[in-house]
């Protein structure tokens, strides 16, 4: 598969501060990738270098094989953006908007489908200082699509919106995929991340700490599956001496942390043989939210412990 976007050691800095401190990672044509990290990590900076805004400090960048600073003309026309806080002029609306930016791009956009689409129809006559957050953002996205590009930026594209309006731009998303282009997203909802990209980098202070599928991110860096069952303390004594797993009592339940999947047999087994009284079953696993919050919260302490 080809890169639709490559970076080696990229790095901006801002006087003394390294807001990206040399990032190198590959996005493949056709895949959803999201790049997420808190506030300030330094993903709308990556972002607008990639999309020949700002210029690198160091580093090499290809993006659908242009150099996004010297060859940010040609790429404008190939790629869509939504920017972090898209805003647009007041009193203009929807399809206007739509058409503005058929013309600049000379191609044919048929505003109705793009509407429909985001979900904007009703709002088509309406000027942009009277749509709501998320109405901005559905407009954003359908302006992102106007030229028809193979390759989309969508920094945080939903944030702020309702869980019905989240879901209506993920199905964009997931159809731009499908129709071929390539989606490089940022968010700050790690289930969205989950949800739509094949690849995911968490970023903190302009550095990658992880990178992988969501899967692969969780496999390597959460920790293990939990089977929780409801029962009186003896069971977690009984079931830590009996199946020489890690068990622990968390809110009256008690959390066996599983090693093989055939554990959760051997400890169902147990507990009846136990005769102990146990009610309520279920699994947990982390999600990647609670890797995020971990890896990130990690750093956060080092970085505390190593300043003093
Ligand atoms: N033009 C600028 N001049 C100076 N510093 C900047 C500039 N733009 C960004 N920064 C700093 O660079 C760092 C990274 O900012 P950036 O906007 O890339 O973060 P982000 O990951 O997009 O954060 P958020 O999740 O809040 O959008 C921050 O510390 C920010 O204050
Ligand atoms: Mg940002």
């Amino acid at each position: 598969m080809a890169s639709a976007i490559s970076a080696q050691g990229l790095e901006k800095t801002y006087g003394e501060l390294r807001a990206v401190d040399g990032l190198s990672f590959d996005v493949e044509e056709g895949t959803i990738f999201a790049f997420l990290g808190p506030n300030g990590a330094g993903k709308t900076t990556t972002v607008e270098i990639l999309e020949g805004l700002r210029r690198a400090t160091a580093g090499e960048v290809k993006v659908l094989g242009l150099d996004p600073w010297k060859q940010a003309d040609a790429l404008h026309h190939r790629i869509g953006v939504i920017p972090q806080e898209f805003r647009f002029f007041d009193k203009t609306t929807p399809r206007e908007a739509i058409e503005y930016y058929a013309t600049l791009f000379d191609k044919k956009a048929d505003a109705d489908e793009l509407l429909r689409k985001v979900e904007l129809t009703e709002k088509a006559e309406s000027y942009f200082d009277t749509l709501s957050g998320g109405q901005k953002q559905k407009l954003g996205l359908a302006l992102a699509l106007v030229n028809d590009p193979p390759l989309l930026f969508l920094d945080e594209p939903t944030s702020g919106l309702d869980p019905h309006a989240r879901r209506a731009i993920w199905e964009v998303i997931k159809e731009a995929k499908r129709g071929g282009r390539t989606v490089f997203l940022t968010t700050h909802y790690l289930e969205e991340a989950e949800l739509l990209a094949e690849r995911v980098a968490i970023i903190n202070h302009g550095k990658i700490i992880a990178e992988g599928s969501p899967e692969e991110i969780i496999r390597e860096h959460g920790t293990a599956d939990r089977l929780v069952l409801e029962g009186p303390p003896a069971l977690a004594d009984h079931l830590a001496k009996t199946l020489g797993l890690p068990v622990h009592r968390e809110n009256g339940k008690v959390v066996i942390e599983m090693s093989d999947k055939r554990d959760v047999a051997r400890a169902l087994e147990e507990a009846d043989r136990s005769g102990l009284g146990w009610t309520s079953v279920s699994t947990a696993r982390d999600s990647l939210e609670d890797v995020f919050v971990r890896l990130v919260g990690r750093m956060e302490e080092g970085v505390v412990r190593s300043g003093r």
